[in-house]
């Protein structure tokens, strides 16, 4: 059978030729799916308590869009709903509608950011979003900046350039520094490489869960008498159990002196900076190296999305580029698949630039006070007699009940999590210095003080 009749029936891409009206009805079909799925959310719960999808694979026959339409439906409905006001768990906020759309545009246009040819309206909107962002933390006109899936490559896309800079990309002796509360994504970027795990060091955190200034001045003396060589500080900005911010100032001043590259993992916190929100700790990013931003986690632009914003580009060019044989260089436009780890890449740009555009500073700045304060409201309405907490300056809090021992409080935690579920609030149970909490993340912009109150009768 040929191809020809095998699909003779079927519009397998948007015609360049005639209309795609059938194309714009599925869209259509699917937005009204999407749309019941936001508006069920209420009678549904953050997660489906039993999922009956069941998951198919390929035959040797394609289906109808009707019996897709339905498959469709039953992943939909059996997935993690993250409008619903009780989403409280992860930094995965509702999708912002504008960022929706924005990856609409981005798969409709399939371009790609590996080169400007294949992508250049896009490659220009990236570079300009980038630049904004450099402006806007107070970096000079060096600064600029690559859009990555996600905040572990963002950090990843540092840390190799950081390397590279210190001219110590195949020296085992090269040592990176981060707190004791960082993500565990670095053990990955680690891997990823080449590093051994005690190349990856780890400085203690003060009460507050913050970068002790003291232990970091007394490792890197240590690392100094053992020949180690640091090639770069990670500071968090916006841990992920409490929502600390290491003192950056201070790491700094240190990374100054010794000429070390400071990184500022900024996935959760990173945001906040360009907003006049008065932040303890949020100062001086634009004495960083690089910092990363990832406005998924909060601003709910649809994932991923995620920038490395480097105090000075070509680093990452010297860095990442390799040349690509296959595209054209008729033209001197950068091809930003030569700026980090990825290759071809989706234009995520679009829908953090919607987002961005949408919102405006205003909007900008009011989702994300609205997440601070849900937060304080939550602990200042905690009992403290019962509880002990962990928070920070962001919107995430952590709590353990007084006066338990690791085993009771980790099986308290695990049932009371489950308690909350049937009560269709989904928080996080992260495991945190070998013992488990209960964390709250208030991202989720639907979620009102009202909520909040439910959620705290069923804890207090
Ligand atoms: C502080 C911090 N850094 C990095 C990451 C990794 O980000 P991603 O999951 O987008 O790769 C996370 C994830 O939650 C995080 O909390």
């Amino acid at each position: 059978m040929t191809s020809d009749s095998i699909n003779k029936h079927k519009n397998l891409f948007p015609t360049s030729t005639g209309s795609n009206d059938n194309l714009l009805l599925l869209l259509n079909r699917t937005s009204e799916i999407i749309c019941k799925w936001f508006s069920d959310a209420d009678k549904l719960g953050p997660i489906p308590i039993e999922s009956n999808f069941e998951c198919s694979v390929p035959e040797e026959y394609g289906k109808s869009v009707d019996v897709l339409f339905s498959e469709i439906e039953s992943l939909i409905y059996s997935s993690f709903n993250p409008v619903h006001v009780g989403s409280l768990a992860h930094l995965d906020p509702p999708p912002l509608i504008i960022s929706i759309l924005g990856d609409l545009v981005a798969a409709g246009l399939n371009n790609n950011l590996l080169a400007h040819e294949l992508s250049p309206s896009v490659s220009l909107l990236e570079e300009s979003i980038c630049k904004w962002f450099s402006r806007i933390l107070g970096f000079t006109d060096l600064a600029g900046g690559v859009a990555a899936s996600g905040g572990t490559l963002s950090n990843l896309n540092a840390l190799v350039a950081a390397r590279n800079h210190a001219g110590l990309e195949t020296d085992p002796k090269a040592v990176y520094l981060i707190s004791e509360d960082a993500h565990s994504s670095f053990i990955k970027c680690t891997r990823i490489m080449g590093l051994e795990k005690n190349n990856l060091i780890k400085v203690k955190t003060d009460k507050d869960g913050c970068m002790d200034i003291i232990e970091l001045k007394k490792t890197i003396d240590k690392c100094s008498n053992e020949g180690k060589r640091i090639f770069a500080i990670v500071a968090t900005l916006g841990t992920t159990v409490r929502g600390a911010i290491d003192p950056i100032e201070n790491i700094c001043n240190i990374c100054n002196e010794k000429k070390i590259w400071l990184h500022i993992d900024g996935s959760i916190g990173g945001i906040f900076s360009i907003t006049n929100l008065p932040i303890n700790g949020i100062n001086n990013v634009n004495l960083a190296n690089s910092i990363t931003i990832n406005p998924q986690k909060i601003l709910g632009i649809t994932k991923t999305s995620s920038l490395l914003i480097v105090s000075n580009i070509e680093i990452l060019k010297n860095t990442f580029s390799t040349g690509l044989p296959y595209v054209s260089t008729e033209n001197n436009f950068l091809n930003r698949g030569e700026l980090g780890v990825q290759g071809s890449r989706p234009a995520e740009i679009i829908k953090l630039w919607l987002g961005l555009r949408f919102l405006g500073m205003h909007g900008i700045e009011d989702v994300l006070n609205s997440s601070i304060e849900k937060r304080i409201f939550f602990e200042n309405n905690l009992d403290t007699e019962k509880y002990d907490l962990y928070t920070g300056p962001l919107h995430i809090i952590s709590f353990l009940p007084k006066g338990m021992n690791k085993n009771e409080s980790d099986l308290w935690t695990l049932n009371k999590r489950l308690n909350l579920m049937k009560e269709n609030f989904m928080i996080s149970r992260p495991l945190f210095k070998n013992r488990y909490y209960l964390r709250a993340v208030f991202g989720n912009y639907n979620t009102s003080e009202s909520h909040i109150k439910d959620l705290l009768k069923l804890l207090n």
